[in-house]
């Protein structure tokens, strides 16, 4: 028969809640005598306390919940990886949600986890939300928010790592400008998602620091998956916009437009050069390898956990707001000159 905490404390003559404190490490004035004799019959009758049990008494579980959009795109598990890692060596575990870039099912995660009683959160938004979608009142789980921001301030938000999206987009297109690129589209991720907006607001930027003019024809918002660039570079061949170069919201819909352009007959940079964002590991396997700007993804979950954990210790964090660099990764996807 299984035995219980109930055991230990009639074996050592003392109360359940006594035994309770000296699992928990907590109230000093137990004599190290009755430590001494409850951690003994512990390890004589082969006691473990349950983790539930535990969790009533110290208010932890030690799990955090991350809450990711898409575990279909690679960006996301390199970043979980990093969660995990920073989360494991601090004695954590993770409960791993999966979105689709729904909020519904965002919020329904939000409240399980609750439920659940992690300590914190990590999460990347599904959307940027706005008052109408304001999410759970009154919410008292800590939460840091990674790669998405969102607009409304929900008092639970208690930290943010992201990647300079409005920077990785400016040197992208930069780039393809130097390369003598000039009619550049831009196919992007949805535009209710923080990284989009920034990432069109840098694209902007480039063009007119470059004295080219933006035209709103040249944009065409999806999702952020193979199909829509696929679809978008088809439809934009197809409608006759005159463009020498296309940026891409992410490396997923680089990779589909490049294909749908060699099937129509296009050379990838020769006619058309293109340019992702994310460079995940596929970026470098596709023909011609991608030109792309790398995110520091497992940086950028690592950090959001370190961010995590000392709001969890009640340490004063230097900044609620941590912006980690993009990097142009230049390969073969663009023209040279
Ligand atoms: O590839 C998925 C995209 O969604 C990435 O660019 C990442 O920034 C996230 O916003």
């Amino acid at each position: 028969m299984k035995i219980t905490i109930k055991d230990i404390a009639r074996l050592a003559g003392v109360s359940t809640t006594t035994v309770s404190k000296v699992i928990n490490n907590k109230d000093e004035s137990i004599s190290q005598a009755t430590r001494d004799r409850i951690t003994s019959l512990m390890k004589e009758y082969d006691y473990t306390p349950s983790t539930v049990a535990r969790s009533l008494v110290t208010k932890k579980t030690n799990t955090i919940g991350l809450i990711i959009p898409d575990i279909r795109n690679p960006f996301f598990p390199e970043l979980a990886r990093g969660v995990e890692d920073r989360a494991n060596s601090a004695g954590y575990n993770i409960i791993f949600c999966n979105t689709d870039n729904k909020i519904e099912k965002e919020d329904e995660y939000l409240k399980i986890l609750a439920e659940k009683m992690v300590d914190g959160i990590i999460m990347a938004a599904s959307s940027k939300r706005d008052e109408r979608l304001a999410t759970v009142k009154g919410y008292s789980v800590p939460v840091v928010l990674v790669d998405r921001d969102i607009d409304v301030e929900m008092d639970y938000v208690k930290g943010r790592v992201f990647t300079d999206n409005f920077k990785g987009a400016r040197i992208a297109v930069e780039h393809m400008i130097n390369q003598g690129v000039k009619k550049i589209l831009f196919i992007s991720g949805p535009l209710t998602n923080k990284a989009s907006i920034e990432r069109l607001e840098g694209y902007k930027y480039a063009l007119k620091e470059n004295g080219l003019e933006y035209d709103e024809g040249y944009l065409l918002e999806g999702e952020f998956n193979e199909d829509w660039g696929w679809e978008a570079a088809r439809a934009a061949v197809e409608t006759g916009i005159e463009f020498d170069g296309i940026f891409c919201g992410n490396d997923l819909i680089a990779i589909g437009a490049v294909k749908s352009l060699k099937e129509i007959g296009l050379s990838v940079p020769e006619d058309i050069s293109v340019i992702g964002f994310d460079d995940i590991y596929v970026s470098r396997l596709i023909e011609p390898e991608l030109t792309t700007v790398r995110q520091p993804k497992y940086e950028m979950g690592f950090e959001a956990v370190e961010m995590l954990l000392r709001i969890l210790e009640g340490k004063r964090l230097k900044d609620a707001r941590l912006i980690l660099q993009p990097d142009l990764i230049i390969r073969d996807s663009v023209r040279k000159g």
